[in-house]
């Protein structure tokens, strides 16, 4: 009983630490379309920094690896793109209000790219 709860344990681990690091690859390599792309490159220069695909949660920002495929959001909220923007344009606790100054086609862009995260 008990190993076969640990061997789940380990199954687990093993599964969430297979995720591929996607930073080296190209847009094209990645299979994203032009607004995707445009979206990852906002997202290279106003989020990377804070959220890496790794980064521990209460250093910096969470993870947001597959951000918008999980119900919640870090914070509980429902995983919506209305709270993602909501996020984005006003800032969350130690997050700045990154893209106060995005126009809305730079925020879809954006958008459309953490669908793909
Ligand atoms: C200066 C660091 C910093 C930058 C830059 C930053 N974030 Fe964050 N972000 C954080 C922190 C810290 C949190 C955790 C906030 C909290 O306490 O809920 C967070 C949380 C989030 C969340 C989760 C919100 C929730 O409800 O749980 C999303 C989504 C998010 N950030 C998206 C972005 C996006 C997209 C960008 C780029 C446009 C960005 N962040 C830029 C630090 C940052």
């Amino acid at each position: 009983m008990r190993t076969s709860l640990l061997a789940g344990v380990v199954l687990l681990v093993f599964v969430a630490g297979c995720n591929e690091d996607t930073s080296g690859k190209t847009d094209a390599e990645l299979g994203l379309n032009a607004q995707q792309a445009a979206g990852r490159h906002l997202y290279q220069q106003n989020c990377a920094a804070c959220h890496d695909a790794h980064s521990v949660p209460g250093q910096n920002g969470p993870s947001l690896e597959e951000l918008l495929k999980k119900p919640f959001l870090p914070s509980g909220l429902p995983a919506n793109e209305r709270f993602v923007r909501q996020t984005i344009l006003t800032g969350r606790n130690m997050m700045p209000a990154v893209g106060s100054s995005f126009t809305q086609q730079q925020l879809d862009d954006l958008l459309s790219y953490l669908h793909t995260m």
